[in-house]
């Protein structure tokens, strides 16, 4: 029980990583606090909750709402007096050429990915402060190198990374600590999610959710490597493979990740 009576908040828990790290983190005897913007969803991750006697609250809150964040907050503080740990899990994405698609999306994936991280930090870091605990963005593989059709999202990614570069910096002498995990592809719901040019969800995956990262997996290395107060998370072979080659030699990239994104399924360039 290397959490037990910690407080975790985790936004976006009602599906994928989310919601395996509430129950990852919750058997580690953390008290989790959970948000999404479905009543039903919320309801269904409670009962796995429930049936592992994990101590959580569920909120319904949309992330890119700065009222919202500020009531999660309220209720968590309210509820259990204290939060040790801030995961900005919440995130969609997207599927379109840039040409092609409406700015509302654009916004919408910004407002979720970027302004809802930026809300819950605000508002749950003085009491991070105080219990000198840590605060987490589950950034992706895209914060550090974009692909071609998602212009947003990898926008959203780049933010994250760079706001939390700059926060951590601010607080590292002061006992907070502030971690970029960045995935490789998980199997989960976030291509069924993804926004097509005109903000319909894109409906399936076009890749073999088979061959990913279990979101248990990516919730049990987050877990390992906020305990170890790590300051990045890379993962998947694949994934550090990107991150480590973009450093390098990203003109090559360029041409690499062109050829492998234009063979997903539908891809809207070819
Ligand atoms: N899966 C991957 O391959 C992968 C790779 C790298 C990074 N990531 C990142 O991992 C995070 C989790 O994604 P996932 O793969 O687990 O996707 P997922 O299965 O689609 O889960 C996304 C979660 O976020 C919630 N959410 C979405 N918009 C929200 C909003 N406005 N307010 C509150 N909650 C919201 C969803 O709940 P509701 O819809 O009920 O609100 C759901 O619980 C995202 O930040 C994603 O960018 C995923």
């Amino acid at each position: 029980m290397k959490l037990k009576d910690k407080v975790v908040i985790i936004t976006g828990a009602t599906s994928g990583i989310g919601e395996a790290c509430a129950l990852v983190f919750g058997k580690e005897g953390a008290k989790v606090v959970i948000t999404g913007r479905s009543k039903e969803k919320l309801e269904q991750a409670s009962q796995s909750l429930r049936e592992h006697e994990v101590d959580f609250l569920p909120v319904l809150a949309d992330a890119s709402s700065e009222a919202d964040n500020q009531r999660m907050v309220e209720e968590a503080l309210q509820a259990y007096g204290r939060i040790d740990i801030l995961i900005n899990n919440a995130g969609i994405s997207m599927r379109a050429l840039f040409e092609e698609v409406d700015l509302d999306v654009f916004r919408k994936v910004m407002d979720t990915n970027f302004w809802g991280t930026v809300y819950a930090t605000k508002y749950c870091l003085p009491a991070i402060r105080k219990s000198r605990g840590s605060i987490i963005g589950i950034s992706s593989i895209n914060g550090f190198r974009g692909t071609p059709a998602r212009t947003a999202y990898s926008a959203s990614k780049y933010a994250m990374n760079g706001f939390f570069e700059s926060l951590r910096t601010e607080v590292m002498h002061e006992g907070v600590h502030v971690m970029v995990a960045a995935p490789g592809f998980t199997a989960s719901n976030i291509r069924n999610n993804a926004l097509t040019a005109h903000g319909e969800s894109q409906g399936e995956s076009p890749r073999d959710e088979g061959k990913m990262m279990t979101a248990t997996e990516v919730a049990e290395e987050i877990l390992k490597a906020t305990l170890r107060r790590k300051r990045d998370l890379v993962l998947t072979i694949q994934g550090k493979m990107a991150v480590f080659l973009n450093k390098w030699i990203p003109g090559i990239m360029d041409g690499m990740v062109f050829r492998e994104m234009a063979k997903e399924k539908d891809s809207p360039f070819k």
